[in-house]
């Protein structure tokens, strides 16, 4: 897929999107992250024609929609459900009278109406709102409201455009949870843009990772987060682990050290292992280790008096990567 623009009239032409080719699996949390520029909206513009391409097709269920008849477009717009970093709610209408409106434009009955609305606005958890107006609700409830909003003609696809951008990381967890819920729930197909690899870790199934207007990686997000391949992928999984190396030594330097050597052990994707069958005198001195995907990622630092030769050749038969943690000698002193 192939989408320019000119940024000024009869300037050149600049491909936001460059040959993109992207097959997203029905039923599953898909991830786009990149940085700001890189064409993430662009591209989820592309899934609902808000943006059509210049070049390529858009294919669901294996059938292309190319929006050129206006009863194929509504169709495709009610099979695809939106939200955006700033809810898009009208200040001067309720959390119902917000939720109903789109059922209202498409002429529903007023009894269908009520019943979705109800329906709706208790799966997001506002039924006690539902009669308050936006300005009386915070970020994470206007941002419910968004999805119930999305969610009333019943789309197979919800595109979510930065939408926990500006929530605070509990209120960003709590809408992440329900985007899950209705994705398990009610299978709906979920196409989530963000900048921040967080998101990506706790809701996506897979993950492709854009770079100017094209797709440099994709893989299911257990594998982005052990093995990221491309520099700017890793770069994104660095900033969210805050694991790199010199992270872990600033983050012990203040313990005293008690055995002759320091060993970080990396776990990519593993079962648990443990610390006593790489050194007998383990020691942690800290540890990171979280679950992505049901597999265990992060890393143990420990102390020890076994020699770096030996640690090494028991990690390398464990499936475990160990690095020494051992200031570098300076050169007078080797
Ligand atoms: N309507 C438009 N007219 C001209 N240029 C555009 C238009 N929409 C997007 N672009 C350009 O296309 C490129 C990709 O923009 P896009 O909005 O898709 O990026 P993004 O990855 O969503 O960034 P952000 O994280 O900042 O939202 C940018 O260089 C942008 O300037
Ligand atoms: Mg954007």
């Amino acid at each position: 897929m192939r989408k320019t623009f000119r940024r000024t009239r009869g300037g050149p032409e600049h491909a936001a999107l460059d040959g993109i080719d992207l097959d997203i699996p029905g039923g599953c949390i898909y991830g786009i992250i990149g940085r700001s520029g890189a064409g993430k909206s662009t591209l989820l513009r592309t899934i609902n024609l808000l943006a059509a391409p210049d070049e390529g097709r858009l294919l669901i269920d294996g059938e292309a929609v190319d929006g050129g008849r206006r009863t194929e477009l509504a169709g495709l717009r009610r099979r695809t459900g939106m939200i955006f970093q700033h809810f898009s709610l009208l200040s001067s209408k309720t959390v119902w009278q917000n939720i109903a409106l789109p059922l209202r434009l498409a002429g529903t009955p007023a009894a269908e109406i009520d019943r979705r609305v109800a329906e709706l606005v208790s799966l997001v958890g506002l039924a006690e709102l539902a009669h308050a107006y936006p300005a009386g609700l915070s970020g994470g409830q206007k941002q419910r409201v968004a999805i119930a909003r999305a969610l009333v003609h019943d789309p197979e696809i919800l595109l979510s455009d930065e939408a926990t951008s500006a929530l605070d990381p509990e209120t960003t967890r709590s809408i992440l949870d329900l985007i899950r819920r209705i994705n398990r729930e009610r299978g709906v197909t979920v196409v989530l843009i963000t900048h921040e690899m967080s998101v990506v870790e706790a809701v996506a199934d897979s993950v492709a990772i854009v770079e100017a207007g094209r797709i440099v990686e994709q893989g299911p997000t257990w594998r982005i987060f052990s093995d990221p391949r491309h520099p700017v992928t890793a770069e994104l999984v660095r900033a969210a682990r805050h694991d790199s190396r010199s992270d872990i030594e600033a983050s012990i330097a203040h313990i005293p050290q008690l055995a002759a050597h320091r060993y970080v052990a990396r776990f990519d994707g593993t079962t648990s292992v443990e610390l006593a069958a790489l050194a007998p005198d383990a020691r942690v001195l800290t540890s990171s280790i979280r679950p992505v995907q049901g597999r265990s990622q992060g890393y143990a630092v420990f102390e020890s008096d076994e020699g770096e030769g030996a640690v090494s050749d028991r990690a390398g038969r464990l499936g475990v990567t160990v690095e020494g943690l051992d200031p570098v000698p300076a050169a007078g002193e080797r």
